[in-house]
Protein backbone atom coordinates (compact mmCIF):
# COMPACT_ATOMS: atom_id res chain seq x y z
CA UNK A 1 0.00 0.00 0.00
CA UNK A 2 1.01 3.26 -0.46
CA UNK A 3 2.32 5.19 2.71
CA UNK A 4 1.84 9.09 0.99
CA UNK A 5 -0.01 11.20 -1.15
CA UNK A 6 1.56 14.30 -2.35
CA UNK A 7 -1.03 16.73 -4.03
CA UNK A 8 -0.59 19.62 -6.59
CA UNK A 9 -2.25 22.63 -5.55
CA UNK A 10 -3.37 24.88 -8.54
CA UNK A 11 -6.44 22.79 -10.50
CA UNK A 12 -6.06 20.05 -8.03
CA UNK A 13 -7.22 21.30 -4.53
CA UNK A 14 -8.99 24.04 -6.25
CA UNK A 15 -9.61 26.22 -9.27
CA UNK A 16 -6.54 28.79 -8.95
CA UNK A 17 -5.23 27.27 -12.39
CA UNK A 18 -8.31 29.34 -14.15
CA UNK A 19 -6.57 32.65 -11.56
CA UNK A 20 -2.88 31.75 -13.26
CA UNK A 21 -4.44 32.08 -16.54
CA UNK A 22 -6.49 35.00 -16.50
CA UNK A 23 -3.44 36.64 -14.52
CA UNK A 24 -1.24 35.79 -17.31
CA UNK A 25 -3.85 36.96 -19.98
CA UNK A 26 -4.05 40.21 -18.31
CA UNK A 27 -0.42 40.81 -18.04
CA UNK A 28 -0.28 39.41 -21.85
CA UNK A 29 -2.60 41.72 -23.07
CA UNK A 30 -0.40 44.66 -21.45
CA UNK A 31 2.59 43.64 -23.01
CA UNK A 32 1.18 42.40 -26.34
CA UNK A 33 1.45 39.16 -25.71
CA UNK A 34 -2.13 37.45 -26.25
CA UNK A 35 -2.16 33.90 -24.95
CA UNK A 36 -5.24 31.39 -25.18
CA UNK A 37 -5.76 28.89 -23.45
CA UNK A 38 -3.87 26.21 -25.46
CA UNK A 39 -0.75 27.62 -25.26
CA UNK A 40 -1.51 28.06 -21.27
CA UNK A 41 -1.37 24.26 -21.29
CA UNK A 42 2.11 24.84 -21.48
CA UNK A 43 2.54 27.52 -18.17
CA UNK A 44 0.25 24.68 -16.17
CA UNK A 45 2.79 23.57 -13.27
CA UNK A 46 5.36 25.83 -14.09
CA UNK A 47 7.12 28.11 -11.81
CA UNK A 48 5.98 32.35 -12.01
CA UNK A 49 9.51 33.04 -13.10
CA UNK A 50 9.79 30.30 -16.02
CA UNK A 51 6.28 30.75 -17.14
CA UNK A 52 7.28 34.32 -17.64
CA UNK A 53 10.23 33.17 -19.58
CA UNK A 54 8.07 30.98 -21.63
CA UNK A 55 5.19 33.90 -22.32
CA UNK A 56 7.85 35.80 -23.39
CA UNK A 57 9.59 33.99 -25.63
CA UNK A 58 6.09 32.53 -27.05
CA UNK A 59 5.59 36.74 -28.10
CA UNK A 60 8.99 36.86 -29.20
CA UNK A 61 9.69 39.45 -26.58
CA UNK A 62 12.60 38.01 -24.94
CA UNK A 63 15.12 40.82 -25.58
CA UNK A 64 12.66 43.14 -24.47
CA UNK A 65 12.94 43.20 -21.16
CA UNK A 66 15.92 43.76 -18.61
CA UNK A 67 16.37 41.71 -15.65
CA UNK A 68 14.77 44.79 -13.73
CA UNK A 69 11.72 44.25 -15.81
CA UNK A 70 11.06 41.10 -16.05
CA UNK A 71 11.27 40.98 -12.11
CA UNK A 72 8.66 43.98 -12.03
CA UNK A 73 6.52 41.91 -14.54
CA UNK A 74 6.59 38.59 -13.18
CA UNK A 75 5.46 40.89 -9.46
CA UNK A 76 2.81 42.57 -11.45
CA UNK A 77 1.32 39.05 -12.49
CA UNK A 78 1.48 38.00 -9.21
CA UNK A 79 -0.49 41.05 -7.59
CA UNK A 80 -3.41 40.32 -9.92
CA UNK A 81 -3.32 36.67 -9.30
CA UNK A 82 -3.34 37.56 -5.11
CA UNK A 83 -6.50 40.14 -5.88
CA UNK A 84 -8.20 37.16 -7.46
CA UNK A 85 -7.60 34.84 -4.60
CA UNK A 86 -8.84 36.90 -1.65
CA UNK A 87 -12.02 35.69 -1.97
CA UNK A 88 -11.59 32.10 -2.02
CA UNK A 89 -13.06 30.15 0.79
CA UNK A 90 -13.11 26.51 2.05
CA UNK A 91 -16.06 26.43 -0.40
CA UNK A 92 -13.95 26.41 -3.05
CA UNK A 93 -12.50 23.31 -2.33
CA UNK A 94 -12.85 20.78 -5.63
CA UNK A 95 -15.85 18.15 -5.02
CA UNK A 96 -14.61 15.04 -3.20
CA UNK A 97 -11.00 16.46 -1.93
CA UNK A 98 -11.99 17.25 1.87
CA UNK A 99 -13.72 13.79 2.04
CA UNK A 100 -10.11 12.38 0.20
CA UNK A 101 -8.07 13.92 2.82
CA UNK A 102 -10.30 12.81 5.70
CA UNK A 103 -9.89 9.76 4.50
CA UNK A 104 -5.90 9.77 3.99
CA UNK A 105 -5.93 10.96 7.81
CA UNK A 106 -7.95 8.02 9.21
CA UNK A 107 -5.93 5.88 7.46
CA UNK A 108 -2.94 6.83 8.31
CA UNK A 109 -1.29 8.45 4.94
CA UNK A 110 0.98 10.85 5.07
CA UNK A 111 -0.03 14.08 2.91
CA UNK A 112 2.63 16.72 1.45
CA UNK A 113 2.08 19.46 -0.59
CA UNK A 114 4.20 19.91 -3.68
CA UNK A 115 3.12 22.89 -5.83
CA UNK A 116 5.53 24.71 -7.40
CA UNK A 117 3.16 27.76 -5.93
CA UNK A 118 4.54 30.34 -3.70
CA UNK A 119 0.95 31.58 -2.53
CA UNK A 120 0.46 27.56 -1.38
CA UNK A 121 0.54 28.14 2.73
CA UNK A 122 -2.01 31.75 1.76
CA UNK A 123 -4.40 29.30 -0.22
CA UNK A 124 -4.52 26.69 2.29
CA UNK A 125 -5.13 28.69 4.82
CA UNK A 126 -7.57 30.28 3.16
CA UNK A 127 -9.64 27.11 2.32
CA UNK A 128 -9.52 25.96 5.55
CA UNK A 129 -7.20 23.17 4.49
CA UNK A 130 -3.66 23.46 6.83
CA UNK A 131 -4.01 21.06 9.35
CA UNK A 132 -4.56 18.24 6.94
CA UNK A 133 -1.29 18.85 5.78
CA UNK A 134 2.12 16.85 7.67
CA UNK A 135 4.17 18.80 5.35
CA UNK A 136 4.00 21.81 2.96
CA UNK A 137 7.22 21.18 0.59
CA UNK A 138 8.47 25.12 -0.07
CA UNK A 139 9.37 25.79 -3.93
CA UNK A 140 11.62 28.09 -2.79
CA UNK A 141 13.65 25.44 -1.26
CA UNK A 142 14.26 23.12 -5.05
CA UNK A 143 16.92 23.63 -7.56
CA UNK A 144 14.36 23.07 -10.27
CA UNK A 145 10.80 23.39 -10.92
CA UNK A 146 8.52 21.01 -12.99
CA UNK A 147 8.86 18.71 -14.97
CA UNK A 148 12.09 18.22 -12.82
CA UNK A 149 10.76 15.81 -9.72
CA UNK A 150 12.90 18.35 -7.02
CA UNK A 151 9.53 19.54 -5.34
CA UNK A 152 8.17 16.35 -5.17
CA UNK A 153 11.70 14.40 -3.87
CA UNK A 154 11.12 17.65 -0.88
CA UNK A 155 7.28 16.64 -0.71
CA UNK A 156 8.48 13.27 0.26
CA UNK A 157 11.12 13.89 1.88
CA UNK A 158 9.22 16.56 4.70
CA UNK A 159 6.42 13.12 5.11
CA UNK A 160 9.56 11.14 5.99
CA UNK A 161 8.86 8.89 2.87
CA UNK A 162 10.43 7.82 -0.30
CA UNK A 163 8.07 8.94 -3.87
CA UNK A 164 8.40 5.18 -4.27
CA UNK A 165 5.81 4.43 -1.30
CA UNK A 166 3.76 7.79 -2.98
CA UNK A 167 0.84 8.69 -5.07
CA UNK A 168 1.63 12.09 -6.80
CA UNK A 169 -1.72 14.00 -8.14
CA UNK A 170 -1.41 16.39 -10.83
CA UNK A 171 -3.63 18.21 -13.32
CA UNK A 172 -0.44 19.62 -15.54
CA UNK A 173 1.63 17.69 -17.90
CA UNK A 174 4.84 19.47 -16.20
CA UNK A 175 3.59 17.99 -13.08
CA UNK A 176 3.07 14.32 -14.30
CA UNK A 177 6.72 14.28 -15.70
CA UNK A 178 8.19 15.57 -12.23
CA UNK A 179 5.99 12.74 -10.24
CA UNK A 180 6.94 9.98 -12.89
CA UNK A 181 10.64 11.25 -12.92
CA UNK A 182 10.76 11.52 -9.21
CA UNK A 183 9.68 7.47 -8.63
CA UNK A 184 6.42 8.24 -7.23
CA UNK A 185 2.76 7.18 -9.27
CA UNK A 186 0.80 9.77 -11.09
CA UNK A 187 -2.41 10.15 -11.31
CA UNK A 188 -3.88 12.88 -13.77
CA UNK A 189 -6.89 15.07 -13.12
CA UNK A 190 -8.07 16.00 -16.80
CA UNK A 191 -7.43 14.81 -20.10
CA UNK A 192 -5.12 12.17 -21.83
CA UNK A 193 -4.80 14.70 -24.60
CA UNK A 194 -2.99 16.67 -22.59
CA UNK A 195 -1.27 14.37 -19.42
CA UNK A 196 -0.79 11.31 -21.16
CA UNK A 197 -2.39 7.75 -22.37
CA UNK A 198 -0.08 5.56 -20.31
CA UNK A 199 -1.34 6.90 -16.62
CA UNK A 200 -4.31 6.56 -14.82
CA UNK A 201 -6.79 9.47 -15.47
CA UNK A 202 -9.86 11.25 -13.83
CA UNK A 203 -11.75 13.87 -15.44
CA UNK A 204 -12.36 15.90 -12.25
CA UNK A 205 -11.46 15.22 -8.99
CA UNK A 206 -14.73 13.70 -7.73
CA UNK A 207 -13.56 10.78 -8.68
CA UNK A 208 -10.82 11.06 -6.76
CA UNK A 209 -11.42 8.65 -3.69
CA UNK A 210 -9.71 6.59 -1.33
CA UNK A 211 -10.94 3.53 -2.92
CA UNK A 212 -9.89 4.52 -6.52
CA UNK A 213 -6.23 5.37 -5.01
CA UNK A 214 -6.03 2.18 -3.47
CA UNK A 215 -7.02 0.62 -7.19
CA UNK A 216 -4.54 2.31 -9.60
CA UNK A 217 -1.38 1.75 -6.88
CA UNK A 218 0.92 -1.22 -8.42
CA UNK A 219 2.56 -2.84 -5.52
CA UNK A 220 5.52 -3.90 -7.40
CA UNK A 221 5.79 -0.85 -9.73
C1 LIG B 1 1.79 26.28 -10.15
C2 LIG B 1 0.82 26.78 -11.19
O1 LIG B 1 1.12 25.50 -9.22
O2 LIG B 1 2.40 27.38 -9.49
C3 LIG B 1 1.51 27.73 -12.16
O3 LIG B 1 0.29 25.68 -11.90
C4 LIG B 1 2.18 28.86 -11.38
O4 LIG B 1 0.55 28.25 -13.05
C5 LIG B 1 3.12 28.27 -10.33
O5 LIG B 1 2.93 29.69 -12.26
C6 LIG B 1 3.80 29.33 -9.47
O6 LIG B 1 2.82 29.97 -8.69
P1 LIG B 1 3.02 31.34 -7.90
O7 LIG B 1 1.75 31.45 -7.10
O8 LIG B 1 4.22 31.15 -7.02
O9 LIG B 1 3.21 32.42 -8.90
MG1 LIG C 1 -1.64 22.27 -11.08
Amino acid sequence: MFKGVLFDLDGVITDTAEFHYRAWKKLGDEIGIPLDRSFNEQLKGVSREDSLTLLLAHGKKEEQFSKTEFLELAKRKNEYYLEMIQSITPKDVFPGILELLKDLRANNIKISLASASKNGPFLLAKMGLESYFDAIADPAKVANGKPAPDIFLLAAKEIGLTPRDCIGIEDAKAGIAAIIASGAQPIGVGRSEDLGEDIPIVPDTASLTFDYLKKTWQPNA
